[in-house]
């Protein structure tokens, strides 16, 4: 083992140390069951968030023969990232402000192929008549400085207990391939502690220009689909071919 690694396996269990001395160990020993309980609400919420976007793809995937979602990723954050978060914004350790002021406890991220099937998802899921939207931050219209571009919605969904219905955050991250892609690559850069500065900053300016060239790409991928679309149209008034073609037209299948 070089180093560097001894070094960095060092501080991280410093960092894992000090977090959890704080009182914080104390915390989720008291508290175990109201933890566990709560960690399993927002495990509710995902798959309520989730079906709401499967349910959302089935019925495009009938009405128009395509799924706008490639995949959906979800997560629920480590009681330890939690407890960081909570001591760098000087939260008291407490399970109310845990479900206040920690709005990503639960992450659901959906990838679409195209720009225009992120804003039509989202808006679908706050049209939806039990989700509250909270904030919605659009890095797609404002790129972050890195460069990182999503559509991020931070919403609350009501899960229903044996006896009381509790709303939950969710934080929704919507983003394209090329924006999944770009992400992904760019957080390897962002936690890498062993890359010498100079680099760094050559990596994160390579970076920038990626991101570019990304949100360029996916809207030249929206354009070409917007005219394959514009032509099937043009045609659409032809003669039906298929027992499909006209299932489609006549709208059987449609909810
Ligand atoms: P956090 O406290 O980190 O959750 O940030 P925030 O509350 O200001 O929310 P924001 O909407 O800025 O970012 C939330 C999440 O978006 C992060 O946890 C990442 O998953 C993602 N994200 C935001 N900025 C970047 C970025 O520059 N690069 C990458 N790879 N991901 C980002
Ligand atoms: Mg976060």
């Amino acid at each position: 083992m070089d180093n560097s690694n001894i070094l960095e396996q060092l501080q991280a269990k410093i960092m894992r140390e000090s977090i959890l001395s704080d009182g914080f160990l104390d915390f989720l020993q008291e508290n175990k069951l109201p933890v566990d309980t709560l960690m399993a609400y927002y495990r509710c919420a995902i798959m309520e968030i989730e079906t709401k976007f499967k349910v959302l793809n089935e019925q495009f995937s009938l009405r128009y023969d395509r799924n706008p979602i490639e995949s959906i990723k979800t997560r629920i954050k480590s009681m330890e990232s939690i407890m960081k978060k909570m001591r760098n914004k000087n939260l008291p350790i407490t399970l109310s402000s845990i479900e206040e002021y920690i709005r990503d406890v639960a992450g659901v991220r959906v990838v679409c192929s195209f720009l225009d099937d992120i804003y039509m998802l989202a808006d679908c899921l706050l049209q939806q008549d039990d989700i509250t939207l909270i904030e919605k931050k659009d890095y797609i219209q404002n790129p972050k400085e890195s460069g990182y571009r999503s559509l991020h919605l931070i919403i609350e969904v009501p899960i229903f207990l044996q006896d009381e219905k509790k709303n939950m955050k969710v934080e929704v991250q919507l983003r394209t391939i090329a924006m999944d892609f770009w992400a992904s690559l760019e957080h390897k850069l962002r936690y890498k502690k062993n890359i010498p500065d100079e680099e760094a900053e050559q990596l994160a300016k390579e970076l920038v220009e990626c991101a570019r060239t990304s949100a360029a790409l996916d809207s030249r991928m929206q354009d070409i689909k917007n005219r394959i679309a514009t032509e099937e149209e043009k045609h659409s008034n032809e003669e039906p071919k298929t027992i499909g073609d006209i299932i489609l037209r006549n709208g059987l299948f449609n909810f």
